[in-house]
């Protein structure tokens, strides 16, 4: 595949600074790659608006990481991988386009064990239904269903992660969730958002020990590392890898709320902003 080259880096984009969560887990898998992250933050969320939007939008952010020059598109974000993976893919194809949504399927498959699955996302990627499709495709036996947590998207970006009042607010969505399932609960919680792996501790404390989360960016970069070694497009470089970001709005928020997300400061100076 001419466009692939081991050394160009993996583009990451998301509707903001969500996906740096699935960054993250990529980069503790794969030290050695070199990455480019793109945040729509200028349009986020993707997760309130229409179908047509976000595809357009995703269109638009795949776009324009494919002209920076990389080797494979992974979609961060949830709500575009939920709505636009085929059109991305029948876009950028023949370079490997890879969404959240069906790894984070596949674990939550591997992990239930009395079938009852509970997905928590945001608005769009509920009504779409690409988890419940992509489940039930995998797990026909499978009792799936999906709720949207919009507020807990602001309370990660605020910062507001654990605590009382988080939990409250936490088990606000998840009660009427799991009562949903009626006598026998849910044992699998899927984190279907960018955002959620944040508030990890305080969805567990709520759920309690006897559900277990799926987080999709963990499975998303295992396969991830198994595409890149199929197509023999592992770089080979020993150094640690780079990473750079592009954003569609301010560095400095950019920088100054991203870092919770990766787990390590981001410079400002490390943020181009540009426009789609
Ligand atoms: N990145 C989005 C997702 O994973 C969450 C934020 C948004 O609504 O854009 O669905």
């Amino acid at each position: 595949m001419s466009v692939c080259t081991s050394s160009l880096p993996i583009g990451v984009f998301d509707s903001g600074v969500g996906g740096l969560t699935v960054l993250r887990a990529l980069r503790e898998l794969l030290p050695n790659e070199n990455f480019l992250y793109l945040g729509d933050t200028a349009r986020v969320p993707y997760g309130t608006k229409s179908p047509e939007s976000v595809t357009k939008y995703a269109l638009q952010a795949g776009g324009a990481l494919v002209r920076e020059g990389i080797k494979m598109l992974v979609v961060a974000c949830n709500t575009a991988s939920a709505v636009s993976i085929d059109a991305l893919a029948a876009e950028y194809g023949p370079l490997p386009v890879v969404g959240v949504v069906k790894p984070g399927a596949e674990a939550a498959c591997a992990t239930t064990i009395n079938g009852k699955i509970a997905v928590i996302a945001t608005e769009s990627t509920v009504n779409g239904g690409a988890y419940q499709r992509t489940i039930c495709s995998m797990h026909p036996d499978a009792e799936i269903i999906a709720y949207p947590c919009p507020l807990f998207v602001g309370l990660a970006e605020e910062g507001w992660v654990e605590g009382e009042l988080v939990e409250a607010i936490v088990a606000r969505y998840l009660e009427p969730l799991f009562a949903a399932f009626g006598e026998v609960g849910p044992d699998t919680l899927v984190l279907g958002c960018t955002h959620f792996p944040v508030l990890r501790k305080a969805i567990s404390n709520v759920a309690g020990s006897a559900i277990r989360l799926v987080d999709s960016a963990e499975t998303t970069a295992r396969t991830v590392e198994n595409i890149l070694s199929e197509a023999k497009i592992c770089n080979t470089d020993k150094d640690k890898g780079q990473v750079s970001f592009l954003a569609t709005d301010s560095a400095q928020r950019f920088a100054a709320v991203g870092g919770s997300f990766l787990g390590v400061e981001i410079d400002t100076n490390d943020v181009r902003v540009v426009d789609l």
